[in-house]
């Protein structure tokens, strides 16, 4: 199954609050390529236009010139399920985690039985166990979030859209995060556009950074990350990492 992402020529511009006809201009040609399986992050200033990009990915959003593809399929003009998580992490205070992250099964009337008994693994490696039954407000900010990335990643779909999920974690808690991303992502594999404020964080995870212009954002630098996998922490210290971060820096400040 082909899950690469081709976005061709993008541009988008959004009405204005006073429906005057003056509009924003948000996306300006953008071209993006993104491999299947491959993981890439997308670095940018505040209002650049990075959520609103993954929107028209996961086919919010239609009013756009240019084209997207995700294989073979256009999503202005099919539904092409992907599994998206937005910039909060939106879990319903009132629902236990484990029915919290069920929710995409129950959407597509899944058999939810079945899918109870088959997930206990996958909370398990998500850093759940024991915590199935708490709600939203019992769990630390860091397993809200990985309750998220659960759901997300039960969402149908080979190509996954994070906008931002560690954000708001503590320093400590985002590497822990960072090093449990890697790890569940080489083992499972599949197409992820990540977009972060984080540079450290955008190269220790990707395979190809790419950094965009303030609005209306462009695609201003593609940064291929060598590293081998699995990652491991201490290549924050080699030169090469820095070099990396170094070219980062000065495409954001061009
Ligand atoms: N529904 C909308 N209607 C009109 N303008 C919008 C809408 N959504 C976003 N915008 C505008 O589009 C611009 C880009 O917003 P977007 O959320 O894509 O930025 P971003 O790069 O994700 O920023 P941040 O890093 O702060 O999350 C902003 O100026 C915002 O005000
Ligand atoms: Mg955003």
């Amino acid at each position: 199954m082909d899950n690469s992402i081709r976005i061709k020529e993008l541009n988008m511009v959004y009405n204005g609050p006073d429906d005057d006809g003056t509009g924003l201009g948000v996306l300006q040609n953008v071209n993006l390529e993104v491999q299947g399986n491959e993981f890439v992050s997308i670095l940018g200033p505040s209002g650049c236009g990075k959520s609103t990009l993954l929107k028209l990915i996961a086919g919010l959003e239609k009013d756009y010139d240019g084209d997207i593809y995700l294989g073979n399929d256009n999503p202005r003009y099919k539904r092409v399920p992907v599994c998206y998580m937005l910039q909060k992490d939106c879990l319903m205070p009132w629902r236990s985690l484990l029915s919290n992250v069920l929710l995409p099964i129950e959407i597509k009337n899944g058999d939810l039985k079945k899918a109870r008994n088959e997930i206990q693994p996958l909370i398990a490696e998500f850093g759940l166990a024991g915590f199935e039954n708490y709600k939203p407000r019992q769990l630390s900010g860091g397993m809200r979030q990985r309750a998220a990335l659960l759901r997300t990643y039960l969402m149908d779909g080979e190509i996954m859209l994070l906008d931002e999920p560690f954000a708001a974690l503590d320093e400590i808690t985002r590497m822990q995060m960072q090093d449990w991303l890697t790890s569940v992502w080489e083992k499972h594999k599949k197409t992820v556009l990540f977009v972060t404020h984080d540079i450290d964080e955008a190269i220790y995870l990707s395979d190809k950074v790419v950094v965009m212009s303030e609005r209306p954002g462009t695609v201003i630098g593609e940064i291929k990350i060598d590293f081998q996998r699995p990652r491991k922490r201490e290549m924050i210290l080699t030169s090469r990492f820095s070099d990396y971060k170094k070219n980062i820096i000065e495409l954001l400040r061009a």
